[in-house]
């Protein structure tokens, strides 16, 4: 089965072909990084708009790398939420046109269970339960995962999620937007012990409550912009006690939930630290752990179609008056 997938939900107009549900055959990214850079984040109405000029381009791109027509494609599936609403009304009233002219099923998907999928694109043999992190700009979420489409919430972000806060330090530190890559660039000249930053445990639970240490490190930065020594220092520091709650909490549950395999998802899964830190303390556990290579981390549509390839193989639909969903909840 070929599904088309498409994703508009922040600032990157995507589209892929997917076969299967494992098979990428295309996966186009248009990113609108360069157009936000100099508002410091991304502008809502501006993603909007771009989305308007980019989505029918960048479908077409990912039609003729697959080389396949729209007549060959078996199903669309599109992000409805959660994310910016105008964004992603666009994909989304793009993907229920391509549905209604061509007869195709439709479905929509959660950004969340799509980053997860990104993991089934990269080992299709997962075993269950699978227990993944999600964290992204906007999210830091443990979830269980018993079988395929079931989801089992055991913390998210209280405030600020990682990303976030890599990406508001970042800021304040004068590097560009996004914050986060930059951040992990300019950590590895660094000492992260120079800088003391308090480990956000939050309590004993498994949510997670960065913004806290976002403060300490903004109140930290004061006096020193333009110390580039000091910079660096502060970007190892940051990314060493988030990565650290990170690696904690989720190795914590994966051992009281006995999972069989560990799924990290979500543009902050592409943080080298992170990758590092979980790769050795999974190994030291014998717990499998699935991180997909950097270009499925961050948003794309070829994670789109894989988790809506798995809905309908369950002969899930939508129907054509399905909307975009901000706060859309995984479920
Ligand atoms: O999943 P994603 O592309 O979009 C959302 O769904 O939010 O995640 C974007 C987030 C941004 O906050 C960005 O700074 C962060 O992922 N990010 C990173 C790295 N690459 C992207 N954070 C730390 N290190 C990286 N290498
Ligand atoms: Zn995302």
């Amino acid at each position: 089965m070929l599904v088309l997938g498409l994703e508009t939900s922040c600032d990157e107009t995507a589209a892929a072909v997917v076969a299967d549900g494992t098979t990428i055959r295309s996966n186009v990214i248009a990113s609108q990084a360069a157009l936000h850079r100099r508002f410091g984040g991304v502008v809502p109405e501006l993603a909007s708009r771009k989305h308007v000029e980019r989505l029918l381009p960048v479908l077409d791109e990912a039609l003729e790398e697959a080389a396949v027509s729209l007549g060959q494609i078996d199903a669309v599936a599109v992000t409805r939420g959660p994310g910016l609403v105008g964004a992603l009304t666009v994909g989304v009233a793009a993907a229920k046109g391509l549905a209604l002219s061509r007869g195709l099923p439709l479905i929509g998907v959660n950004h969340l269970e799509g980053h997860i999928y990104a993991g089934f694109l990269t080992a299709p043999d997962i075993r269950f339960p699978v227990l993944a992190l999600i964290v992204s700009g906007a999210h830091a979420d443990l979830v269980r995962m018993p079988g395929h489409g079931h989801y089992e919430i055991l913390g998210r972000s209280r405030d600020d999620a990682a990303g976030e806060a890599f990406d508001k330090v970042a800021r304040a530190m004068g590097l560009g937007y996004p914050g986060g890559p930059e951040i992990d660039r300019l950590a590895q000249q660094g000492d992260p012990k120079a800088v003391p930053l308090p480990l956000p445990m939050a309590d004993g639970s498994l949510d997670f409550s960065f913004s806290g240490v976002k403060t300490a490190a903004l109140r930290a930065l004061r006096g020193h912009e333009g110390d580039q020594r000091f910079l660096a220092d502060l970007a190892a520091a940051l990314q060493f006690v988030i990565v650290e709650v990170l690696v904690r909490k989720t190795l914590r549950a994966a051992r009281t939930l006995d999972a069989e395999t560990l799924i990290v998802a979500g543009g902050v899964a592409a943080n080298s630290w992170l990758r590092a830190q979980m790769t050795r303390r999974c190994e030291e556990e014998g717990l499998r752990l699935v991180i997909p290579p950097l270009v499925l981390c961050t948003d794309n549509a070829a994670m789109i179609a894989a988790a809506g390839y798995y809905r309908l193989r369950r002969g899930e639909r939508s129907p054509l008056s399905i909307g975009a969903e901000s706060e859309l909840l995984l479920q």
